[in-house]
């Protein structure tokens, strides 16, 4: 394999946790997934392992995106990728719903499978069901070598050296930026103009010096945790791309601090879960300075008028009559932000952890790779 495992290894080295030590480690290993696959000549990118012809990629039509937990999110934000900058319709879905709902295969549609290890049963037995039916599936794939890496067609490996926590962390954010290249390719072979695809490439470049200055504000961000940690309950909101965002960073919340938490696309608190608001259950939002920034403020003062506690992800400071704090996320090209407004929540779920003395690395019930039913 291609893994340098002296610069992303598997030691913990001086950290206090594998989780704090993979949070830290995403400069690099996203500039890890970028690494050789940018091509500046035609500003696209170059996927070798894909096994799949020009011709075959324009036939495309439609691309389905497969994976388990916080891989079934990072495609979520690969969805919106692909349609964006490629203009094909694509969806994710979760594996273990997928593979038993004796799913249509169609010649035309490209599979997606997401798994950081490539063991997972749901993800693989999708992989074996669409396999079987004619299905064109790729991987999108941290271990090289593993199961899913050898069962699907061809794919992109993450090359993020050895995930040890069982919270999944910077293999999120490598597969999202998997996915933009992806979307990259097939939006270039289709109607994605040169200056659009230099667009994103300047975007991918700019990403591991963004992320460095987020991480600078571990501190800070381990403050506000000290407050969530109090809480019973969380409730996490966003909106089109920041949906995803806000979904896996509920997730993280649960699994590694046991604090319950929700999370909701923006528009639809008023449906239901604006009920749940009080000055008892803080708001993480995922507010990006983008055409939606005015819904989504007036969503945030609806919240503050139940004396909601509000903490926002945001390109600027947002006045306190709607977020009690805003971290401001430095910007990127919007198609590409969602990567960046993730960091803060994972720091946000680890300090919480660490507040709350649980077991950061393994937490309870959990395992890092699934592999029985
Ligand atoms: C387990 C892990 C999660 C992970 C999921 C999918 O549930 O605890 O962190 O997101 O499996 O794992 P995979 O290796 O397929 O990405």
């Amino acid at each position: 394999s291609t893994i340098d495992w002296d610069v992303v290894g598997a030691e913990i080295g001086d950290n206090a946790h594998f989780l704090i030590k993979e949070i830290n480690e995403q400069p690099r290993t996203i500039a890890r997934a970028l690494s050789g696959r940018i091509d500046e000549r035609f500003s696209t990118a170059h996927l070798g392992g894909l096994n799949m012809t020009v011709r075959e990629a324009r036939e495309i039509k439609r691309v389905t995106i497969l994976g388990c937990g916080t891989a079934c999110y990072a495609g979520e934000l690969g969805a919106q990728l692909i349609e964006d900058l490629a203009r094909v319709p694509a969806t994710a879905e979760p594996a273990s719903e997928f593979r038993y709902r004796n799913p249509v295969v169609d010649p035309n549609t490209l599979y997606v499978a997401v798994s950081q290890s490539g063991e997972t049963i749901d993800t693989l037995a999708a992989v074996q069901e669409l396999q079987r039916k004619g299905g064109r599936v790729i991987g999108i794939v941290n271990v090289v070598g593993s199961t899913i890496a050898r069962q699907v067609d061809g794919g992109i490996y993450l090359h993020a050296g050895p995930e040890m926590s069982v919270a999944a962390t910077k293999s999120f954010t490598s597969t999202v930026t998997a996915f933009a290249l992806l979307a990259l390719h097939l939006g270039r072979i289709r109607d994605l103009a040169p200056e659009q695809g230099r667009r994103i490439i300047a975007g991918l470049q700019m990403l591991p010096e963004q992320v460095t200055e987020i991480l600078a504000q571990s501190d800070a961000i381990a403050d506000i945790a000290k407050e969530i940690a109090q809480s019973n309950s969380v409730m996490f909101v966003g909106r089109r791309r920041g949906w995803p965002v806000a979904r896996e960073g509920a997730q993280k919340l649960k699994e590694v601090s046991y604090v319950h938490a929700e999370a909701y696309p923006s528009a639809e608190l008023k449906h239901g879960p604006l009920a749940l608001i009080s000055p008892e259950m803080p708001t993480v939002a995922v507010v990006p300075d983008d055409d939606l920034l005015d819904k989504n403020t007036s969503t945030l003062s609806e919240i503050k008028a139940r004396k909601g506690p509000v903490v926002a992800m945001a390109h600027r400071e947002l006045s306190t009559d709607i977020a009690d704090r805003t971290l401001v996320v430095p910007r990127n090209e919007p198609e590409l932000d969602p990567i960046l407004m993730s960091i803060p929540l994972q720091l946000l779920a680890y300090h919480a952890a660490v507040v709350l003395g649980r077991d950061v690395d393994k937490p309870r019930n959990l395992a890092k790779s699934v592999t029985v039913e």
